[in-house]
């Protein structure tokens, strides 16, 4: 059996900045409510036309891959986590690999939402384990601006989210007690629509049933109708109160499992990097662990939610700040759409 580690790590956020006041132009919303709310400050918007979740992965992905001083040629394994896929299908892994001129390898898109990455990761540090890839990488990127309903009915959902990219590279470790320490991952299938984009979907069908404008044919058209695109059912869905109370729950449940199954004490961790979902989640999990400041990583104050490239970007951004060193004991925990939630602790 092999050890995994974190071998390099990039992010990319696009320039465009929407500050909270920015929002107001289109909603009615304040920078106070967001802010008491959620925490955020701003976000980034990809650009409408030149950017997508690929394009932004291969920003992120090349800065990975050179500071795990490896090439894009060298890579033996793609994971994608994002649920703002360029097309309904292929997945955004096989339009990475094409971008940035890989070999036939094998290309992976998981769809777990926020706690994309940390499902991602865990899958990367299973194949490293076995000995049957030796240098994945993994992506967590998301460019949901072009699928939120930016009128007053979509304001509680879409002031949360923004954009960007994260990206790592695994490889196999020989130092001993270093790198990925176990990953544990959840999920919870009873509130599937609680956090949801339903349509386009092939659910569509019962959507559309008791509709006056229902299709009566006997195959197809039933994918995506005018009507919902007026109702807003093809922009996100999320009743927030009860994702908040399942999260508060979960977070700490998942990362006490991680420290449990390592001999491990809350107080041994140097660095949370918890998904930035709202940063009052956040300092609710600081609290309930009884972590200080300098424990927690938040970036959501300039971010946003960007659900699976959370991780990632605020991974990165933490290490290039100098907050995680040789030797540190880093915790990711993510939750999010499906329920899903899982958690990574990793011997930096
Ligand atoms: O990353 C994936 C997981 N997602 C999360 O973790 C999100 C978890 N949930 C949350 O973060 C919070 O539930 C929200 C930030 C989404 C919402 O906060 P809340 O305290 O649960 O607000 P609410 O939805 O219950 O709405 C309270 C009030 C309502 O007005 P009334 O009915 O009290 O008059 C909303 O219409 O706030 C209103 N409201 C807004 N007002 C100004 C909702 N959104 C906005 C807005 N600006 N953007």
């Amino acid at each position: 059996m092999f050890q995994s580690k974190i071998a390099g790590m990039g992010y990319y956020v696009p320039k465009n900045v929407y500050t909270n006041n920015d929002l107001t132009r289109f909603m009615d919303t304040s920078d106070e409510w967001i802010q008491e709310r959620t925490g955020i400050k701003e976000r980034r918007y990809a650009d409408r036309l030149e950017e997508t979740t690929t394009t932004m992965a291969v920003e992120a992905a090349k800065i990975a891959i050179e500071r795990a001083k490896t090439t894009a040629q060298e890579i033996d394994f793609i994971i994608f986590a994002t649920l703002s896929p360029d097309y309904y299908f292929p997945g955004c892994g096989v339009l990475l690999q094409r971008e940035m001129g890989m070999k036939e390898i094998g290309a992976l898109d998981i769809r777990n939402q926020c706690s994309g990455f940390v499902y991602a990761l865990s899958i990367a540090d299973q194949f490293i384990k076995t000995g049957m890839y030796k240098n994945i990488l993994v992506v967590g990127s998301e460019k949901q601006s072009f699928a939120m309903d930016y009128s007053t009915r979509g304001r509680s959902v879409s002031v949360i989210f923004g954009d960007g990219a994260g990206a790592v590279v695994v490889q196999p470790t020989t130092e001993e007690g270093k790198g990925i320490l176990s990953t544990h991952l959840h999920a919870d299938g009873a509130d599937a629509e609680k956090l949801a984009l339903y349509y386009p979907g092939a659910s569509a069908g019962k959507w559309l049933e008791n509709k006056p404008n229902w299709p009566d044919k006997e195959l197809g058209d039933i994918f995506m109708t005018p009507e919902m695109l007026e109702d807003g059912s093809v922009t996100a869905h999320m009743d927030g109160q009860a994702v908040f109370k399942k999260a508060v729950v979960k977070f700490p449940e998942v990362i006490a499992e991680a420290l449990q199954k390592n001999n491990l004490q809350t107080g041994d961790i140097d660095m949370l990097i918890p998904h930035q979902a709202n940063l009052r989640i956040s300092q609710y999990v600081q609290k309930t662990l009884g972590l200080s400041d300098d424990q927690v990583f938040n970036n959501i104050q300039k971010y946003g939610n960007t659900t699976a490239a959370s991780v990632p970007i605020a991974l990165c951004e933490a290490w290039e700040q100098g907050k995680i060193k040789d030797g540190d004991l880093v915790c990711l925990a993510a939750f999010g759409a499906g329920f899903t939630w899982g958690s990574a602790l990793i011997r930096w």
